[in-house]
């Protein structure tokens, strides 16, 4: 699908659940109220709806959450996807925390990647950032995602005043391992909103003195908004995602549907097309009509630097990143 801006639409981000199992507070903030059980799509109508983006040329699909491992036998999700026609990547962004008992299950399920979030290899900081004592065993998992034939990625999000030292050790991550780690900027979505993101510029500059070999690397690693740095003696790559210093939007590829089966055609705006209602129906023609509609009204940009301007209320949790 062709958006009112010639941009190709061909990337859809669904989110399976809006709970998570650790409580990062730029991300999932106390006492927000979660969507109810009967609102959830299942994963059939999540497949049905995917059918037909699939028809409309949606070719890869990038599983989130809250937490995506939280929702029972979310491999079979990634077969049924696989299965589509149409459907060429299936990936998955999650907290690692369950993911090495789960691994086995997705390496043979056809998934062709997984995004692991890690904000600090420090124990004492990982409670602090997340809640949780759970670093050792995302850990494990990153060491074990990394043996196996997935692509592996590392996304990091700096904050000041917490992480920002962290930033070396996180980016050895991709020495030591097959894996890119990337670091976002901070978003003004939900608490975002109360702090300046650390710039990837600045980043990339203290990496420049760190390992001067630093060097652009314009090969493909998927099929979102970042962009890859090698560094010499370095397995992975090194990847920044600047939504706030190096807007993206003019290449912007997808759309995201959410738990509750909400099409969002933009991070930064509220509004949504809900098919909810057509995939519980089962009215194919009607779930086609309703994806063309969101790409139709899909915005030329983000508006994060103007905070009034910024309509989505939602926390990150309940829209998948
Ligand atoms: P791959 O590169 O294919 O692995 O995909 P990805 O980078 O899109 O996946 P991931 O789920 O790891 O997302 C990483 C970060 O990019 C998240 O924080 C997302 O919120 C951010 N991101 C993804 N899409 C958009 C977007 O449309 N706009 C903005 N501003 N940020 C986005
Ligand atoms: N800005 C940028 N990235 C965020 N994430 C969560 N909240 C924000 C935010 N406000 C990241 C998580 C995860 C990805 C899906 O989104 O750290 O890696
Ligand atoms: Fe943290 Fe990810 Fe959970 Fe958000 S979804 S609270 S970033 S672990």
């Amino acid at each position: 699908m062709q958006d009112k801006y010639g941009r190709i639409i061909d990337y859809m981000r669904i989110s399976i659940t809006d709970r998570c199992n650790l409580r990062c507070r730029y991300c999932m903030p106390e006492g927000i109220p979660g969507i109810p059980g009967e609102e959830i799509l299942t994963y059939e109508e999540i497949i049905r709806v995917c059918s037909q983006a699939a028809a409309l040329g949606i070719s890869n699909y990038k599983i989130t959450g809250g937490e995506p491992l939280v929702r029972e036998e979310c491999y079979q999700l990634v077969e049924g996807l696989k299965q589509i026609p149409g459907v060429r990547q299936v990936t998955m962004t999650t907290n690692g925390v369950l993911l090495q008992e789960a691994l086995p299950r997705f390496l043979t399920s056809g998934l062709d990647g997984i995004n692991i979030s890690l904000d600090t290899v420090n124990p004492a900081l990982y409670r602090q950032i997340t809640g949780f004592d759970k670093l050792s065993r995302v850990l494990l998992a990153i060491e074990a995602a990394a043996a196996g034939a997935l692509r592996v990625k590392i996304n990091v999000v700096l904050q000041k005043n917490v992480n920002l030292g962290e930033w070396q050790a996180l980016a050895e991550l991709a020495q030591a391992y097959p894996v890119d780690v990337r670091f976002i900027e901070l978003m003004p979505i939900g608490s975002g909103k109360n702090q300046e993101a650390v710039s990837n510029h600045w980043l990339l500059a203290q990496m420049r003195q760190q390992y001067p070999g630093i060097s652009f690397d314009a090969s493909v690693h998927g099929n979102g908004p970042a962009v890859y740095y090698r560094i010499p003696g370095f397995q992975g790559a090194i990847g920044f995602i600047s939504a706030i210093h190096g807007k993206f939007c003019q290449s912007c590829n997808r759309i995201r549907l959410t738990a509750a089966g909400e099409l969002k055609p933009c991070l930064c705006y509220k509004d949504t097309v809900s098919l909810r209602e057509a995939a519980r129906a089962g009215e194919d023609d009607k779930i086609r009509a309703l994806l063309e509609k969101a790409v139709a009204i899909k915005p030329g940009m983000h508006c994060f630097e103007e905070l009034s301007q910024v309509t989505e209320e939602h926390k990150m949790v309940q829209i998948g990143g």
